[in-house]
């Protein structure tokens, strides 16, 4: 079998250079070798420990809160039925097992439920099958399946995995910073002469950024706003999208490899680390907004937890199980604290016009937050 680093060598050989996004997509989803095809890459550091972790790894507290978020907003909707349910990206499947048990008692919300997992890696397939047991799923291979009608969607760290271009600044103009075949064959960053191409291509707020200046844009991360974007403003609905990156574009770069929570070169063993890069939200809202749907935020998660009612929730877990409630004030602190996951991490809330949620705004990007405590089911004590 062909491993991953001599097809990229092949295709090189025939192509001459790679995107980055190239590069990034083969490494993340090729079919044999990319890193999400072979297995389950989270858990927490440790001999048999993964390469990161998640918020929905790090505690229940995080999905059962999507969860609310979900249900809050199918009520604002008017509880339609049938309503896709549909996450991006589910890794093991926990945020939609947390999500779903601490709305299981909201009336007809589960009924009305189609709960669709958008999932390119068969052995992450497995994983959810075995955590949602339970629930009826159907598997999409991308976004442009999901079903017409009303639709609730949830992406956690999806969009950070999407392949990134980059592009960097020089006396000629916007240069693609491209992947090549380097001496004895190794994978090699080189820049690809600029082109007035590119220059439409990049944020508005950095076109004109000094020389040396180098910009990330992630062409499916917007196709898939924009996609949605369309979908909402002609179907109800509310998409929740929670990742890391900036609230207004910054120069990059920010591509990096994972693995062992340790930092990893992006271009040594294609396949064995994670890929991510920052997220830019103001484009993600920017295209999906300019397709007709409502943009709300993006709110630090942080401040997006603590409307939803974590602190309350934080003390009805340590209630529970006394002798957990540090292991459960840290996890809450490591999600809220803006010098942790609070601060960096952000979440946008893309809606359809009008009302429920215009005027108004979905719960957690309202202002002032509310205070009312999150409708949990009392049984949804422990995973
Ligand atoms: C960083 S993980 C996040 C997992 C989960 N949302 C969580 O918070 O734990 C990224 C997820 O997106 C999936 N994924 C990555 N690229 C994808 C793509 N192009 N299409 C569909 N799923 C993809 C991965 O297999 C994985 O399930």
């Amino acid at each position: 079998m062909v491993s991953l680093l001599d097809h990229l060598r092949r295709r090189l050989e025939r192509e001459g250079m790679l995107s980055v996004a190239d590069y990034m997509g083969e490494a993340l989803t090729h079919p044999v070798g990319g890193y999400y095809m072979r297995g389950d890459p989270f858990g927490a550091p440790g001999p048999a420990g993964g390469d990161f972790i998640t918020a929905p790894e790090i505690s229940q507290m995080f999905g059962e809160l999507i969860g609310v978020w979900c249900a809050d907003s199918w009520l604002r909707l008017g509880q339609p039925a049938p309503c896709a349910l549909v996450e991006l990206g589910p890794g093991r499947g926990t945020l939609m097992a947390d999500a779903l048990r601490a709305t299981r008692q909201v009336p007809g919300f589960h009924d009305a439920l189609d709960i669709h997992l958008v999932e390119v890696s068969p052995a992450l397939r497995e994983r959810q099958r075995e955590s949602l047991g339970a629930h009826e799923i159907t598997w999409l291979d991308n976004a442009g399946q999901i079903p017409e009608g009303p639709l609730l969607l949830i992406a956690n760290e999806f969009f950070d995995a999407l392949p990134v271009r980059q592009f960097e600044q020089t006396a000629e103009g916007w240069a693609e910073r491209v992947v090549v075949l380097g001496p004895d064959d190794a994978l090699a960053f080189a820049l690809a002469a600029p082109s007035a191409a590119n220059r439409p291509l990049i944020p508005a707020a950095l076109r004109d950024a000094p020389e040396g200046t180098l910009v990330e844009v992630c062409p499916a991360a917007l196709n898939i706003a924009a996609f949605l974007g369309h979908r909402l403003a002609r179907q109800p609905g509310a998409a929740l999208i929670v990742d890391y990156g900036p609230a207004s574009p910054a120069p990059g770069p920010t591509l990096q490899a994972l693995r062992h929570h340790r930092h990893h070169e992006v271009l040594d063993a294609p396949g064995s680390a994670d890929l991510t890069a920052h997220v830019d939200f103001a484009s993600l809202a920017q295209a999906a907004a300019s397709a007709g749907c409502l943009a709300h935020g993006p709110v630090p998660q942080g401040d997006f937890l603590g409307a939803l009612g974590i602190e309350l929730r934080a003390a009805q877990l340590a209630a529970a199980a006394p002798r957990a409630a540090e292991a459960i004030g840290a996890a809450r602190k490591r999600l809220t604290d803006p010098a942790e996951m609070g601060g960096l991490f952000k979440t946008l809330a893309l809606t359809s016009p009008g009302p429920p949620f215009d005027p108004g705004a979905p719960a957690g990007f309202e202002a002032p937050a509310p205070q009312s405590p999150p409708p949990l089911s009392p049984d949804s004590q422990d995973r």
